[in-house]
Parts: structure tokens; sequence; C-alpha cells
């Protein structure tokens, strides 16, 4: 591995893709357009993120509130989302990355959900980057999925209480296989979590560069990453 990133690379990397609407606005445009340029960016960032070695990225493309914005946007959204998945999936296929969708897939359109189906279908085998883009996501929302799953194993009497651990939890989540989060990056200078990986974001180092996604530059990505590489990190114990 390259020195530049203090030979520790985050095992997984999520990004809050922030800043597309004013950078949009910067640029005197529609905000579809700055959405458009977000995915050239997430275009760049998936290709090195598997040049470089990452093990899995985990991209948030669509909230579970991200609903409530105007039908225009949403539907440049969702209309961006089905290009893209039919678009790239050879290319991400060749590059051996594995696809999955972290959400509920059943809230999408048809035509956005039959799309995403079959990327990951298309990839489950390949063994590279591990890529994840939630959509319709919401941690809250996929905590309570697995608190319910879990209940209803209680409840046939396959699992007692007292045996619940916080790896049964953790495996009752959209990302049950995955390592925790080690590095979370949100663009545009905003500074939340905005219901990303709530639980699996509980050591993660963070870091929230202001430049707006759609001018987030590989230069951005890795100096992140080489600040990541040189962070103590104690996971609640002490150095002595
Ligand atoms: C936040 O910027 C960004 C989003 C809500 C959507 C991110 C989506 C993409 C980059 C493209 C679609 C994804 C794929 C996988 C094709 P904002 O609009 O909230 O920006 P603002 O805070 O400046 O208004």
């Amino acid at each position: 591995m390259s020195e530049e990133f203090g030979n520790k690379l985050p095992r997984h990397v999520a990004i809050i893709m922030d800043g597309n609407g004013r950078w949009a606005k910067a640029h005197a445009l529609q905000v579809a357009a700055g959405h458009r340029k977000g995915v050239e960016t997430l275009r760049g960032i998936i290709r090195e993120s598997s040049d470089i070695g990452i093990e899995a990225l985990t991209l948030y493309a669509f909230s579970t509130e991200n609903w409530k914005r105007s039908p225009a946007e949403v539907g440049a959204l969702m209309n961006l989302l089905l290009e893209y998945f039919t678009s790239e999936i050879d290319e991400l296929n060749e590059k051996n990355v594995c696809i999955r969708i972290l959400g509920d897939k059943a809230g999408l359109p048809d035509a956005q959900r039959e799309a995403v189906t079959q990327a990951e279908k298309r990839t489950e085998s390949n063994t590279g980057l591990k890529l994840n883009i939630a959509i319709n996501y919401g941690a809250r929302a996929e905590m309570l999925s697995a608190v319910r799953a879990i209940a209803a194993q209680v409840e046939k009497g396959e699992l007692r209480p007292q045996d619940i651990t916080e790896e049964t939890i953790a495996g009752a989540l959209y990302t049950h296989d995955l390592p925790d989060v080690d590095l979370l990056i949100r663009t545009s200078g905003e500074m939340r979590l905005s219901n990303f990986l709530l639980y699996q974001c509980a050591y993660a180092e963070m870091t929230f560069p202001t430049v707006l996604w759609p001018d987030f530059s590989l230069a951005d990505y890795h100096a992140a990453l080489s600040a990541f590489g040189r962070r103590d990190r104690r996971f609640g114990g002490r150095k002595e």
C-alpha cells in the first residue's frame, strides 16, 4: 500500500455526498444539474476506491426523508439512478465490484427496483470492492426492521432474549457482512450524520471537508484517507 496513506487504509469508507444543490445554485443551474455533476464525482471515487484496494465503500444516494423534496428533484434523482445502474454496470462488473443496495427497495418505482436488483444479481459473486449504495435508506428504519426480525425469532422460540448480543443486532442490519465504518466523509462543511449508518459508525473517524460534492476531487479523497492514516484510534481504550 502507498506510503501516502500512512500504510493504513480504512477498510470501510462511507460518504454523505452533500452540496449538489448549492453547487447548482452557485453555477446558476437547476438542482438536477448539480446531482448529475455529483454522479461524475461518484464515478471517479468508486474507480479510485477499487484501484487503491478499499474493501467497502458506502454512498448515501437517497434517504427515506428525500421523498419530501419537490417531485421534479425526486424525479431527476430517480432518473439518474436508473441511468447509472444501466450504463455503469458493465464497467463495474469488469472491475470485479460487488454492488449492494442498502435500504427499502420495495419503496422504489418498478424500473429503479428492477435495475438495482439486476445490478446486485449480476455482481453478487464478485470479490473486489464492495460498493454499497444507500437508496431509500434511513438508519432508524434499518434498526426498526432489525429489531422486528430479532423479535420474530424470539417469538418463534428460536432465540432467547438473554442470548441477544451486539453481533445479533449487527447481523440483522443491511450491512450484516460488512466491517464497521472506519472513515465517514461528509462534504460541504455540514457536520451531521443525517440518519446514516448510526449503528455502524460507533467508532468511525469523521471528516467534514468544506468542498461541495460535485467539486470533491481525488486529491480531496486522498487527503481524507491520509488524515485517517494519521489518526490514533483507541476504541474507548487508552494507549500507555
Ligand atoms: C445531497 O446534496 C445529495 C443528495 C441528496 C443526493 C446524492 C445523489 C447523487 C450524487 C446522485 C445519485 C446517485 C447515484 C448512485 C446515481 P443536496 O442536494 O442536499 O445539496 P444541498 O445541501 O447543497 O442542497
